[in-house]
């Protein structure tokens, strides 16, 4: 293999790998708003599907990726003895000299085989248009590159599901049964009868239909609509009897395993000349529309437009931040790191191969995380979908689980499990915050909104048996109607809450887990001391933000006032009359709430607030530092501390040292520290990452799954991603410039050492042992990363409405070029702000000196690390802005 999987081709994330078709687990992403996502292999495998109960290729996960059910084939026809397989799927020895090259962009991805023994060259180019239209478009261009004609018989076969994941075993055979087939002139559309479901049998919506088109003869002379007819009783796909002995279609049809396959006219090329043939596969309601559909697929020029107003949507989609860092992968590379997001939000966090766990929808801190870049990309796009999302809020603080694709569409947890994470009222108020600074829309806290309702209570410390789904998802006040409070509200009760949540040490309860999901076997006595930390910075900053807003009494919920010191006196140190004041509120106010609202002075709130916030993080400050030079981040089930050393073995987390930094709990000093210790103890020496703990030793049974996997990989001490960049995030706000791109460049690094890695250029969730790229695409260290970079590394970002400018720099950022720049989208402006730094200073050492806007001098000899430009200042700029900063 090359040195490298792959390379970058053009300044806009494209890439070529001649390499790729080796690595088994290697899939790209298609998709698009109609709800179609497609995981495409170098050898074209992966699935295509639009919901958990709705794939029209068999699913696949990381280990079945080359499964041939799930396989998207065109297959070439010589004579017996020269049959080929345009993908690369055939047992014909054929392939093996085969020169292969995959290129991809945002977001297609074409595969070329040329076989010189064939005479051929194919080029498959597949993507799924931007438009609203819920198909796959397969591309195919064969070209003669001998110095003869070549004749063949080309036959396009893909494979089909055509029902839902569940009967992947669960009555296989049964609902091959409930398969109708109907074969048109250009394509065959299976409408299976039935869902199959024990729970209750539905009438089954969907038609999954493949329609194939000759560019010059048309549709398809002969059809095959099951996968026994085309194979034979051989049942192989890689030789299918169809082909390889030229057999017509069987007559029976129905109830059978589906296939799309089509054997077009023969065909002569001359030497140079190209033969078209497209597929179009689907899935849609009302298959009335398919032929509407395939018509605007059903020619080249057609599908070259298609796959030109693809290019032009993605690029578009991330076009809102640009950077210019003068290394070219680095700059591609984040092209497809800022895609991400927009990945996550269509295929939630379930619908990629690696993501087998998974039935769709998202979890809740993915949501409000996924907004961040959302947020940094669309700031207006936003507001509605922040809007919605706090109506999955509970009146106890917790939050609905599971979010669906529609607006309002919650559920409580995804295997009708009771539970809640005890980290999940921290990231709303963090999402909140920086829609808040970039658009100086203070307004949306005082917003009212639904709470959501179900049959889980306090926590889901009480089951409400008598709670019916009947009873609407929308919490109510005595007079029965739906109470509705402000946004503000919302997030002051998902913190209070959590203050007087706490287990033996007086810091807030993990319950079902924290951001880590592995850590939950400790809901008793478990505690996390790095999400406290998380809590206290959210009640300063509600403190801070609440000072902003333009009022001089706020209005809450009556209940909440057991909450607040003003109107209840209380001693924080005391952990049981913490929980008693916790189970007086949810008695209060879980099942109904009064509907009546108290005023609260603005100034008492705020004075309530930091108090909170200041007992918290002088507690944590006294307790858990310890003397192995970083933080306790948590305690077991057995009311122990976990982290320190134990017999012998140094147990540390990442997590316990990053929210510490993040809250500014930890002081300047212990930073240094902390960053020692990891240094020491959780980077690692080969690969230069930073591993998510050290090895335990010991399964942790009374802390969490997480223990019992293998050490190195997931949640037990991989690289993962997410907490890394948000070490580095914490690091570059505390002003640890030169550590935080240590932390950050660690990531990129191992994304871009694909002799390890073994992915296309993305961020994945982690990198196991071994360094390799795990879970690509869907994941929230993707929104973090974008996150880190604009508004930390470049400090390009809003200040309740204002554009603060505070460069985080390393010299070494400047190596290849002494101007860097960025482009970001503010107060609807496109701004691109360069940075000069003609002595390629440090950010230790370099200030702001200058800064000219659109070419006029807005500030001269300044000895400054911020600049805050009022928003009035853009918005009385015409077109698009150019900012000039010298550093120096
Ligand atoms: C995943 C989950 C995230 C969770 C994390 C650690 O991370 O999506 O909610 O906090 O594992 O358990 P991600 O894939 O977002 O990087």
């Amino acid at each position: 293999m090359a040195h490298s999987l792959w390379k970058f081709i053009d300044d806009r994330g494209t890439f070529t790998s001649d390499d790729a078709h080796r690595i088994n687990t290697l899939y790209f992403p298609l998709c698009n708003a109609s709800g179609i996502m497609s995981s495409v292999s170098p050898d074209l495998h992966g699935d295509i599907k639009t919901d958990f109960n709705s794939f029209l290729l068999e699913p696949v996960s990381r280990v079945l990726l080359n499964n041939l059910r799930s396989s998207r084939n065109f297959w070439v026809h010589i004579g017996p003895k020269k049959i080929w397989s345009a993908a690369g799927v055939s047992k014909e020895p054929n392939r093996l000299e085969d020169k292969f090259q995959m290129e991809a962009g945002l977001l297609w991805h074409k595969i070329t085989r040329r076989n010189k023994k064939i005479g051929l060259k194919a080029e498959i180019t597949s993507f799924v248009p931007a438009g609203k239209e819920p198909v796959e478009i397969m591309r195919v261009d064969i070209t003669n590159i001998s110095s003869r004609p070549v004749k063949f018989i080309p036959t396009a076969a893909i494979p089909l599901f055509a029902r839902s994941a569940h009967n992947l075993h669960d009555h296989r055979h049964v609902t091959s049964l409930l398969q109708r087939v109907k074969t048109t002139k250009s394509g065959v559309i299976i409408t299976p009868t039935l869902v199959f479901d024990e729970t209750g049998h539905r009438k089954n919506l969907n038609s999954y239909f493949v329609c194939g088109f000759d560019e010059k003869y048309g549709p398809a002379q002969r059809v095959f609509p099951t996968q026994e007819g085309f194979t034979g009783e051989g049942f192989d796909l890689e030789a299918p009897e169809a082909v390889f002995k030229n057999l017509p279609p069987p007559g029976n049809v129905q109830g059978k395993e589906p296939m799309g396959a089509f054997r077009f006219r023969s065909r002569i090329l001359k030497p140079k000349e190209s033969a078209h043939y497209t597929l179009v596969m689907g899935i849609v309601n009302d298959r009335a529309g398919i032929p509407g559909i395939c018509a605007k697929f059903n020619d080249k020029t057609k599908t070259e437009k298609a796959l030109m107003e693809n290019r032009s949507f993605w690029q578009d989609r991330i076009s809102s931040i640009r950077i210019n860092t003068g290394d070219r992968n680095f700059d591609n590379w984040v092209k497809w790191v800022n895609t991400q997001p927009a990945l996550r939000k269509i295929f939630g966090c379930s619908f990629l191969p690696d993501f087998d766990y998974g039935k769709g929808g998202k979890g809740w801190r993915d949501l409000w995380q996924d907004c961040l870049s959302l947020i940094l990309n669309d700031p207006e796009e936003v507001r509605p979908l922040l809007m919605n999302n706090f109506r999955g809020v509970r009146v106890d603080g917790s939050n609905a689980t599971i979010i669906g694709k529609d607006p309002g569409e919650f559920i409580a947890d995804r295997n009708n499990i009771s539970r809640v994470w005890m980290d999940h009222g921290v990231w709303p108020l963090l999402t909140t915050q920086l829609y808040m600074h970039q658009t100086g829309d203070l307004g949306i806290l005082l917003e009212e909104t639904d709470y959501f309702r179900d049959h889980q209570l306090s926590r889901s410390g009480e089951i409400d048996t008598r709670w019916k789904p009947e009873d609407g998802k929308s919490l109510k006040a005595k007079n029965k109607e739906v109470y509705k409070g402000t946004i503000l509200e919302h997030i002051l009760i998902q913190n209070l809450v959590q203050f007087f949540n706490v287990g033996p040490h007086n810091h807030i309860r993990l319950e079902g887990a924290d951001w880590n999901d592995g850590l939950d076997m400790a809901p008793e006595y478990g505690e996390s001391v790095a999400f406290s930390c998380m809590y206290a910075q959210n009640l300063m900053s509600l403190s801070e933000i609440i000072e902003r807003l333009p009022v001089k009494e706020i209005s809450v919920l009556k209940e909440l006032g057991l909450l607040l010191e003003i109107i209840t006196p209380m001693d924080y140190s005391d952990m049981g009359a913490k929980n008693k004041i916790l189970r007086e509120y949810f008695q209060s106010a879980c099942r109904q709430v009064s509907g009546e609202k108290i005023s609260l002075k603005k100034t008492d709130l705020i004075d309530d607030l930091k108090k909170k916030a200041g007992w918290i993080s002088a507690h944590i400050r006294q307790k858990e530092w310890l003397p192995e030079g970083f933080f306790n981040g948590y305690y077991n089930n057995d009311k122990e501390r976990v982290e320190g050393r134990v017999r012998g073995v140094v147990r540390m987390t990442l997590t316990g040292q990053v929210f510490p930094v993040m809250s500014a709990i930890a002081g300047d000093a212990q930073i240094k520290q902390l960053f020692a210790s990891c240094r020491k103890y959780l980077k690692d020496k080969k690969l230069k990452g930073f591993h998510l703990n050290t090895d335990f030793k010991d399964e942790q049974l009374n802390l969490g799954r997480a223990f019992s996997f293998i050490y190195g990989d997931k949640e037990n001490g991989a690289f993962f991603n997410h907490m890394i960049v948000m070490f580095a995030y914490a690091l570059y706000k505390q002003g640890f410039a030169g550590e935080g791109y240590e932390v950050l460049d660690s990531i990129y690094r191992m994304a871009l050492n694909t002799k390890n890695s073994k992915i296309y250029p993305c961020l994945p969730e982690y990198f196991n042992a071994e360094g390799r790229g795990m879970y690509s695409y869907l994941t929230g260290s993707a929104s973090w990363f974008m996150l880190t970079l604009v508004t930390q590394v470049f400090g390009v970002r809003g200040e309740y409405g204002d554009f603060l400018i505070e460069p985080k720099l390393s010299g070494d950022q400047f190596r290849n070029d002494d101007t860097l720049s960025i482009s970001a989208n503010f107060a609807g402006k496109d701004i691109q702000v360069k940075f000069i730094n003609p002595l390629k200073k440090d950010f230790a050492v370099y200030s702001i000196k200058n800064a000219v806007l659109n070419g006029k001098q807005i500030a001269k000899n300044l000895k400054t690390p911020r600049l805050l430009i009022p928003r009035g200042t853009l918005l009385a700029s015409s077109g698009a802005i150019t900012l000039e900063i010298t550093l120096d």
